[in-house]
């Protein structure tokens, strides 16, 4: 090994999965201690690369040098006996075992007489997480229970206690909630300082700024530039990400405008639901995007569940143009006539059947409507999903391919593709837009501007919040499971939407729209 050299150099690093070209002759270096951003969008090739570097697959050609040595990895042992741990997109973490044997896998203390050691287990994790200030995480938990956010954080953790020499991770911000990203941040600089070398995979400048010392872009699988961070704008960034300049990044809001209808779309009265939703009252009304502002744990995942029948409510009651409904199941929420959709947080298992074909997806609500005798009309099928894949700009391709092996802004739109198709005026969306890229998070924007001005309602809730300021016509603010704040024009600040989601200014009397004291 040598300091001189980089830590990381690959040079015409290239990788195909049949017709598609992955990685095409990509050549960069990363010098020891350095954090580097990768960026770009989805599909750009940025897992392919650390999957390469993490001997998950291997490369067609083109070579990888460490620290100076060109090295084969090939397979994920030599990866790590390289120095090399990862923390992946799709986290690796086992379900069905607990937090200790997740973090141990695949090195658990040897078996004493055939009996895995679980106290010196549990002491080994005990001390990484101690170190990694993770003592608020349960070791003893089955993996399952626990949140994407902790899952996440697990999966960041097994990877570091491992002391590698060099760190990739994949895209660990999209599943990890704001303080998490705070304590990501820390952790990074502590191994920066110790000198080890991170890839960090992002799809927010923010904190391409906050860690990196320099960043890669990578576009359709080719190098589109690396820089130190400081030499850049955010601008340079976008047009090498995309290819092209965007003039804005969010369309612009219309006027906003009371709804003249007579009744609210949605209306949900003091809802109490799950662990976390008491007492929440709110109302949707047609033709606004009405944005749900809250820090991770508020309630917004329990309410946007139980408007979607997904968790009985405990209390309350929810209305439709008026109307009382009882929804028991998502099924009662999607049926003609009532209209609601979710996409939700994690499409990959809750919004889509990753096996099946985008077509067979995206129909999946309508299918009773265009099933005759029992079996599916497929042309009737294909006709309506072709007409709304369009609109949404996904590829043709689709409809034939399984959605496992879509890139994650082409799943969410498929997320949303379902919807349209069911033709409901209610959309809810609970993080569209986490893990998608600037280009395909501009078409979201845009697409869910329109429906609005078609008269639809959209119940919006974003991690992030600059898209709250931008994208939505209204703000209710939640904490401790009720909506404690609304925000309208020029009061919708990313100031005012912190300082009401920390609960600061002392429990103000909820006033949202409408509400007149029924
Ligand atoms: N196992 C695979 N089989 C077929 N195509 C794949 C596979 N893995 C990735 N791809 C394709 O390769 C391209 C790059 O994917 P990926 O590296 O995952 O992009 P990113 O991580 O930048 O979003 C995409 O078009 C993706 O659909
Ligand atoms: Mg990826």
């Amino acid at each position: 090994m040598n300091d001189s050299q980089p830590a990381i150099e690959v040079e015409g690093l290239s990788k195909r999965f049949d017709a598609t070209v992955a990685l095409d002759d990509v050549s960069f270096s990363v010098a020891p201690g350095e954090v580097r951003a990768l960026i770009g969008e989805n599909g750009a090739g940025k897992s392919t690369l650390v999957k390469i570097l993490s001997g998950l697959i291997r490369q067609d050609s083109g070579s990888v040098n460490l620290f100076g040595e060109t090295v084969a990895i090939g397979r994920p042992a030599r990866a790590h006996r390289l120095g090399i741990q990862t923390a992946f997109q799709e986290m690796t973490l086992v379900d069905d075992l607990t937090v200790t044997q997740n973090m141990l896998l695949p090195y658990e203390p040897a078996p004493v007489l055939g009996q895995i050691d679980r106290r010196k287990s549990r002491r080994l994790v005990d001390r990484h997480f101690a170190e990694l200030s993770l003592e608020n995480v349960d070791p003893g938990a089955l993996v399952g229970e626990l949140d994407l956010s902790t899952r996440q954080k697990i999966e960041i953790a097994k990877a570091v206690s491992r002391q590698p020499r060099v760190l990739l991770l994949d895209e660990p911000t999209s599943t990890l909630s704001v303080s998490d990203v705070d304590w990501l941040g820390e952790l990074i600089e502590k191994l920066s300082a110790d000198g080890v070398t991170l890839v960090f995979i992002t799809h927010r400048m923010a904190e391409v700024r906050r860690f990196c010392g320099g960043l890669t872009v990578l576009r359709n699988g080719q190098h589109a530039g690396s820089f130190a961070v400081d030499d850049v704008s955010d601008a340079d960034v976008v047009r090498l990400v995309i290819g092209r300049s965007l003039g804005a990044i969010y369309p612009e809001k219309e006027n906003y405008r009371l709804s003249d209808a007579a009744a609210p779309a949605l209306a949900g009265k003091s809802l109490s639901a799950g662990g976390q939703l008491r007492d929440a009252s709110l109302q949707l009304w047609p033709g606004e995007v009405l944005g749900i502002g809250a820090l991770q744990g508020m309630g917004q995942l329990e309410l946007f569940e139980a408007l979607f029948g997904v968790t009985g409510l405990r209390e309350g009651s929810v209305e439709l143009d008026g109307k009382a409904v009882t929804l028991t199941s998502p099924a009662d929420a999607v049926r003609a006539g009532i209209g609601i959709s979710l996409v939700p947080e994690d499409r990959k298992s809750e919004g889509l059947f990753l096996s099946l074909s985008g077509a067979a997806n995206a129909s999946i609500p309508v299918i009773e409507r265009l099933a005759t005798f029992g079996w599916i009309a497929r042309e009737a099928e294909a006709a309506a999903v072709d007409e709304v894949l369009e609109r949404l700009n996904v590829h043709p391709r689709a409809l034939y391919k399984s959605v496992s092996s879509f890139s994650g802004g082409n799943q969410q739109k498929i997320a949303i593709a379902k919807w349209l198709l069911a033709g409901s005026k209610v959309l809810l969306m609970f993080d569209p837009t986490r893990g998608v890229d600037i280009g395909t998070k501009h078409e979201i924007y845009i697409l869910i501007r329109e429906l609005a001005k078609e008269g639809n309602a959209i119940l919006f809730y974003t991690t992030e919040i600059p898209e709250l300021v931008n994208v939505c016509d209204r703000v209710l603010v939640m904490y401790g499971g009720r909506v404690v704040k609304e925000l309208l024009g020029d009061e919708i600040s990313e100031e005012n939407i912190m300082t009401h989601a920390l609960g600061a200014p002392a429990a103000e009397p909820s006033t949202p729209h409408g509400e007149t004291g029924t």
